[in-house]
């Protein structure tokens, strides 16, 4: 059994996760481009050239997909809405037929007696903003919070949670630092920048909502576990720190505490915008939940040159198919950690855990199962200790678009043949259905 549902509390909510440029086919439906569709079309970026054009063609085969999310026996769907479906140009004219589809899925998950959880921002960012300076321009998170409001009007009224942004550290240092996700930049002044536009973002669009009456929102988080490469090393240990306090700490205490750490913010000085102490008030708008996405472990050592002096070393755990290290105390560890030095009282979710893994259809997916398994066990020791984890969502619903990887990592609960995008249920799909029905 993958856990016993009993463990869990009697309201806890158990649901799958998805995205929209990762499983809709954006070139469908009259969305305007994104910059991932630049990125990814731009030669060296991601593995094949491969874009979410087509994707797994979520967008023509909605009700299969929520057939799969009812059929599990799941509560819940988180899903994304793609900024540039409903506006294509960012901002200005809005494309009628991509606010259907989100009315359409609504209303799908309901009548599946589903909750719909939505996320406004899952990277794509519309081109037309991109050409404007993309999350570098404050303007952007202007644009957001419009934007938010523009969903709001149409699904609000029917949404069970919104989050503005998911995982603030992709947006900004994954995709402006490391230059692994759109828009590619490798620039710490951009960095530093978006990381206060981003929140910026977040904070205005919670403000708008508000005002709208839309209740049940919160933010969505990414923590990684950071271990010192050699923790005899006094130079590895203050390398680890600091990973942890601009991977882990940095936009969980800008929302719920209204400040960056110092320490980034030594490091960020000669470059944030102009006045961004008057806008920490606006981040730090109050939220209804937080959501914290917990994957894996990195072993940091020390770097030469520039500030912040940390590189990754390599994994000594077990790891999934993407070399990413298996550690399930980490779950725990975070959850501890959001739960004391950020929300006390703030109902937590886990909106996103899940592993890589080369699935074929012809052996069960054992790994997968043995992950959850793992996972789920330190999900309920944070219960125990006293943690509110009100949910677990599982990355992912179907195999998707692993943005700079590609088509070839496999994340879902349900395989999907990329050549004629058939579905099919993998062992760990049933082994859920079975521990959420008894
Ligand atoms: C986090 C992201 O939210 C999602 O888009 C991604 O596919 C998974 N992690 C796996 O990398």
């Amino acid at each position: 059994m993958l856990f016993d549902r009993k463990d869990f509390p009697a309201d806890f909510v158990f649901g799958a996760a998805t995205s929209a440029y990762q499983i809709e086919g954006h070139a469908q439906g009259g969305a305007g481009r994104t910059h991932w569709d630049d990125f990814a079309e731009t030669p060296g970026n991601v593995v094949g050239a491969q874009t979410g054009a087509r994707a797994i063609d979520h967008l023509n085969r909605m009700d299969e997909d929520l057939d799969l999310v009812a059929g599990a026996g799941l509560d819940a769907y988180r899903f994304s809405v793609s900024w540039a479906r409903v506006l294509p140009d960012g901002r200005g004219m809005v494309n009628r037929e991509g606010l259907d589809f989100y009315d359409r899925l609504v209303d799908g998950l309901l009548e599946r007696g589903l909750k719909p959880a939505a996320t406004l921002y899952h990277w794509e960012l519309p081109s037309a903003l991109a050409d404007r300076g993309g999350w570098r321009n404050r303007d952007t998170a202007l644009r957001f919070a419009d934007y938010a409001g523009i969903v709001a009007d149409r699904i609000g009224d029917r949404l069970w949670s919104v989050a503005p942004i998911n995982e603030p550290w992709c947006v900004t240092w994954l995709s402006h630092f490391h230059g692994i996700h759109a828009p590619g930049l490798r620039d710490i002044r951009a960095t530093a920048r978006a990381c206060h536009h981003v929140m910026l973002a977040h904070g205005l669009a919670i403000r708008a909502l508000r005002q709208m009456g839309i209740g049940n929102l919160g933010g969505v988080f990414n923590c990684e576990a950071a271990e010192p490469a050699d923790p005899s090393s006094p130079a590895d240990r203050a390398a680890a720190a600091r990973y942890d306090e601009h991977y882990n700490r940095f936009f969980l205490q800008a929302a719920c505490h209204g400040r960056y750490p110092g320490t980034i913010l030594d490091g960020f000085a000669p470059h944030m915008p102009e006045d961004w102490e008057e806008d920490m008030a606006t981040i730090a708008a109050p939220l209804d939940w937080i959501g914290l996405n917990y994957y894996t472990r990195k072993r940091i050592r020390h770097a030469p040159g520039p500030w912040p002096n940390m590189a990754e070393a390599e994994p000594t755990l077990p790891t999934t198919s993407l070399g990413w290290e298996i550690h399930p105390e980490g779950l725990h560890h975070f959850l501890m950690m959001i739960a004391r030095d950020y929300a006390p009282g703030v109902p937590i979710y886990v909106t996103e855990n899940g592993m890589a893994h080369d699935d074929t259809l012809t052996r069960p997916d054992t790994e997968r199962m043995d992950y959850l398994r793992t996972h789920l066990a330190q999900a309920r020791r944070a219960l125990r200790d006293g943690v509110d984890l009100r949910g677990y969502f599982i990355w992912s619903l179907l195999d998707n678009y692993e943005w700079a990887l590609g088509y070839g990592p496999r994340f879902g609960l349900v395989h999907v043949n990329h050549d004629d995008l058939k579905r099919t249920p993998k062992a760990s799909y049933h082994a859920l259905r079975d521990a959420l029905s008894h």
